[in-house]
């Protein structure tokens, strides 16, 4: 049987070959604790620290400025969680924007219901964040911005520089949850200026069940998770060796391909103007520029795009929104924080190309919504 073409590398990416091959020794011989001071714990204590160092040369940071975790919501629960515990009793206000993931936002929450103040900044119709509205919200006793790098939904990149160049002459500290990122379009910390700044294995061709988090030296941050001292005291629990290899082995693929696939853009390109074409009111979503070239979220007029998607499950695996609200009725909160009215929220598709999507999948994505959208407008004949 044939699969549906994958237009969903924004839920998650397949783990590349050179990926798995890297990752296959430590599932067989090297399964040594790296805590252990023996042979077999040297060997996987030498692995973490060479993926440590391919990480920190993907975001150009040092390799003792790189934390793994489990995955990025934990690396944004410990940024977040972990810069207020550190900072407790000396400030008591955050700052982030109305379309993060909630990997970002419920720990926002839980620190207001905990007696912190949170500032939530909107978004205009493009989804972007206004660097001065980030800049009225700031105060003597802010402690942390949270804005996320690339939204996961509409694709749409903030500004994140020059939120920076406001916050931290001011001693604010800025993390910023670029998960969607690599591979995509550069991460590099000295451009972006945060302090804080997380990563997802699994969307840039690792497997799932590792993270990072970068945190720049000198940070103030506390630990989340307690016990042991692994991780230099931040995140306690036996390292996952062969997911720790897989994100070095991701990160140093992803660095030598330069930032992104050059075609990547052209293929979304190519998959919007033949929408464009089969659908007359087919509307973008997000920032026409100011977006990550592989991410396509397109609304189509009078249909529900999860009908749309139901229609096209034979042929397209792709999503309405995040894949973690996937199953949901409820309009996106991003698209709502955006201010699109309900039947254009309605409507929307997110496509989302990645390093193995060719033109021919891409064609034929768009031949199948195409004939399946005109099938829903077309009215049931009268029995
Ligand atoms: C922007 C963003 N942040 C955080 C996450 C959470 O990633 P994970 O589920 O791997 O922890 C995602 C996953 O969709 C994401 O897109």
């Amino acid at each position: 049987m044939q699969r549906p073409v994958y237009l969903d590398y924004n839920a998650t990416t397949p783990v590349a070959p050179e990926v798995a091959d890297a990752i296959e020794p430590y599932l067989r011989e090297h399964f040594g604790n790296p805590s252990s001071t023996h042979l077999y714990g040297r060997r996987a204590r030498e692995a973490v620290e060479a993926a440590r160092a391919e990480v920190a040369g993907l975001i150009a940071a040092e390799p003792d400025e790189v934390f793994f975790t489990g995955c990025a919501t934990e690396a944004n629960n410990l940024a977040i969680l972990g810069v207020a515990r550190a900072l407790r009793g000396k400030k008591r206000h955050l700052v982030t924007s109305a379309i993060e993931h909630p990997a970002v936002s419920q720990p926002c929450r839980m620190l207001r219901e905990d007696g912190w103040e949170v500032t939530v900044v909107p978004v205009d119709g493009d989804g972007l964040v206004d660097p001065q509205a980030v800049a009225r919200a700031l105060r003597p006793d802010t402690a942390l911005v949270s804005i996320m790098h690339a939204n996961n939904e509409v694709g749409t990149l903030q500004p994140i520089a020059e939120i920076a160049a406001l916050a931290r002459p001011r001693g604010i500290l800025l993390h910023t949850d670029a998960a969607q990122s690599p591979g995509k379009v550069p991460v590099d910390i000295e451009t972006l200026g945060c302090d804080l700044l997380t990563l997802a294995g699994h969307k840039f061709y690792a497997p799932k069940g590792v993270g990072a988090l970068y945190v720049r030296r000198g940070t103030p941050i506390a630990p989340v998770l307690v016990g042991a001292d692994h991780e230099r005291g931040l995140r306690p629990g036996t390292e996952n060796v062969p997911g720790i290899v897989g994100i070095g082995a991701a990160a140093r693929l992803i660095a030598a391909r330069g930032s992104s696939r050059d075609d990547l853009p052209h293929l979304c390109g190519r998959l919007h103007a033949r929408l464009r074409d089969g659908v007359p009111g087919l509307r973008l979503n997000g920032h026409a520029a100011r977006r990550l070239p592989n991410t396509l979220n397109v609304s189509f007029p009078g249909v529900s795009g999860r009908d749309l998607l139901h229609a096209v499950e034979a042929q397209v695996a792709a999503s309405v929104g995040s894949a973690c609200h996937a199953e949901g009725d409820a309009v996106s909160g991003v698209l709502a924080a955006m201010g699109l009215n309900a039947d254009r929220a309605r409507g929307a598709v997110r496509l989302s190309v990645g390093l193995p999507t060719t033109e021919a999948e891409v064609d034929e994505v768009a031949a199948a919504l195409i004939a399946a959208w005109r099938r829903l407008m077309t009215p049931e004949p009268a029995r």
